[in-house]
């Protein structure tokens, strides 16, 4: 395969990078006052316009050039059909098969996938219906009123996201909880607030063996069984969702309370799958299943739609152009709905876990910068936090506006205020506020020419900032399934253009090997001394003042109960 940088696109797209650059977008727009009619496009119910960035007919066709000669559409082809393409882990990766209606066959080491997630999705619906109908009960005969999902990472960013989203569809039957963080304190202050007679937990863990995920889940049924004073309670209190039967069996799940996972669903990729158990108890089988098909919609798009009019394409394009060619190391996710408040959070790990690495598919180590660090934030919150940066800071941050048109409440004026914002920051990051333009303002305003000169530098606007904005006729299951789809395939193309294996994630093994060898020491109270004196320094440190604390405790257990008897 030819190395990225020898294509003649790419080495056009360096030419361009250093030629057309700085580029000046307000003058591109008062050069061509079709640009917005040229670089947006529209679906039915979504806008996505990407004229506010640093490209003209000529980058934008070298890019799209680009995208041919790394034969996107051969790849995008290819993973649709179940080709192992997560090579490293030698997987097919379909995500996709997850929500499509196809009945043709598509098989994957001997079995037709299509009729593994029929099945499976059978099986979420008659379980979703036990549950809501009350035949699916407690140990004590009582009926669920609460969900407590217990994963992390993709295990967990997809659920929490969706039914955080989609509060409003929520069909009143359960309420839903999360825990990710093996941090007490999470599981602690979920404890306190749920029945054990009326408690569902979901162990989702498509391992069943990560750490974090699996010492929640055991304090979750020490409390149960603790309550119950029988282990037998645990068959009726706790579902999981896996690819590792013989460790669910081990943990004590009824066979029947397994839900399947496969090989070929990536962690990050798979909200489409049995891991939505919780979306599904929280807002009923019938919406998800319209968020699967808002999801295949997109997928429609993706290999329909010609590269130039092919939003996840261009989306990918767009982040390729400013990560590697035009050196932005950081780009921002700003949605403009309540709703999306756990988006950033989601899209962090789809498309960081997925994109940030540094060797090409053949291993060689890749001599430009691959994906930007991916951070956001609700729109108006961020904009009393972090926008100054944006504004005038001397970093370039592309960011992606995400906004709805109608809301779901009925309150006076708040739908304007919060778009007025949402329309304002993308004009105002693009048009900026100009030198001459402050002083004239300062003069209006009475200030003296000394004044002036103190103080206009500190108020010009650089502008010229780039952004993308999508714009969603409303949030709803089914807009929701295209927001994510559309963000999948774009991380897909990312990886495509990058030439990189964005399936996998050897970078999170590291730290899962290395905690676990720290926590045998710090349970043992025992530090080795074959490992760097800081950590060394750092463990030595926290045993001896666990150490001090745990005697001041009893010190203190001590006075308390001598109080108590005094
Ligand atoms: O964070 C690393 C990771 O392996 C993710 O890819 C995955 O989503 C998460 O851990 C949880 O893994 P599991 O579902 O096996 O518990």
């Amino acid at each position: 395969m030819t190395a990225r940088t020898q294509l003649a696109s790419w080495q056009k797209l360096e030419q361009l990078a250093a030629s057309a650059i700085p580029f000046d977008v307000n003058k591109a727009f008062n050069q061509d006052p079709s640009r917005f009619d040229k670089y947006h496009i529209e679906l039915d119910n979504l806008l996505f316009d990407y004229s506010k960035n640093f490209i003209n007919d000529e980058v934008l066709a070298t890019l799209l050039n680009c995208a041919r000669e790394c034969r996107l559409e051969q790849a995008r082809d290819s993973m649709f059909a179940g080709s192992t393409i997560n090579k490293t882990e030698n997987r097919a990766v379909l995500h996709t098969a997850l929500r499509s209606k196809s009945t043709q066959p598509l098989m994957v080491e001997g079995h037709n996938v299509r009729l593994q997630v029929t099945q499976e999705l059978a099986k979420i619906e008659r379980f979703v219906e036990r549950v809501h109908l009350g035949h699916h009960t407690g140990y004590s005969n009582k009926v669920i009123t609460d969900i407590v999902s217990i994963g992390v990472g993709g295990s967990n960013l997809g659920p929490e996201m969706v039914c955080q989203a989609l509060t409003r569809y929520a069909l009143a039957k359960v309420n839903a909880h999360f825990v990710s963080n093996v941090d007490g304190e999470q599981i602690s202050q979920v404890l306190a607030t749920i029945n054990p007679e009326t408690t569902l937990f979901i162990v989702a863990s498509k391992t069943f063996t990560t750490s974090e995920t699996m010492t929640n889940a055991n304090t979750a049924k020490q409390w149960l069984v603790n309550y119950f004073k029988s282990e037998g309670a645990v068959a009726k209190h706790f579902v999981a969702v896996s690819s590792n039967l013989d460790k669910v069996a081990e943990f004590g799940i009824a066979s029947d309370h397994i839900f399947a996972m496969w090989d070929w669903v990536g962690g990050r990729f798979s909200m489409w799958s049995a891991i939505a158990l919780p979306i599904a108890l929280y807002i009923g089988f019938d919406h998800f299943k319209t968020l699967l098909e808002g999801g295949e919609s997109i997928d429609q798009h993706f290999i329909n739609a010609p590269l130039a009019q092919n939003i996840p394409v261009i989306m990918a394009l767009l982040s390729f152009w400013h990560a590697s060619f035009l050196g932005h190391q950081s780009q921002v996710i700003l949605p403009y709905d309540q709703a999306l408040a756990r988006f950033p959070a989601y899209l962090q790990q789809a498309e960081m876990e997925s994109n940030g690495k540094s060797v090409s598919t053949q291993g060689e180590s890749l001599p430009y910068p691959t994906v930007a660090a991916l951070w956001g934030e609700i729109g108006i919150n961020g904009q009393h936090a972090f926008y100054q940066y944006l504004h005038q800071s001397n970093a370039i941050v592309p960011a992606d506006f995400i906004g709805s048109i109608a809301s779901h409440h009925s309150l006076d004026n708040h739908q304007q205020v919060l778009m007025a914002n949402f329309f304002a920051q993308s004009q105002g990051l693009m048009t900026g506020v100009s030198q001459q333009a402050v002083e004239a303002q300062l003069a209006d305003k009475g200030l003296s020419a000394s004044q002036i000169q103190a103080l206009a530098p500190h108020k010009v606007h650089q502008g010229n900032k780039p952004s993308n904005t999508i714009l969603l006729d409303k949030l709803t299951p089914f807009s929701l399934g295209q927001l994510v789809a559309l963000y999948e395939h774009k991380i897909f193309c990312q990886g495509v253009l990058l030439d990189i294996h964005s399936f996998d994630q050897w970078g999170v093994e590291l730290g899962k090997v290395l905690a676990k060898n720290i926590e045998q020491q710090l349970n043992e109270q025992q530090v080795e001394s074959n490992q760097d004196s800081s950590t060394r320094g750092l463990l030595s440190y926290y045993l001896a003042k666990q150490a001090q604390f745990s005697t001041n405790d009893s010190q203190l257990g001590e006075l308390n109960s001598k109080n108590s008897t005094d």
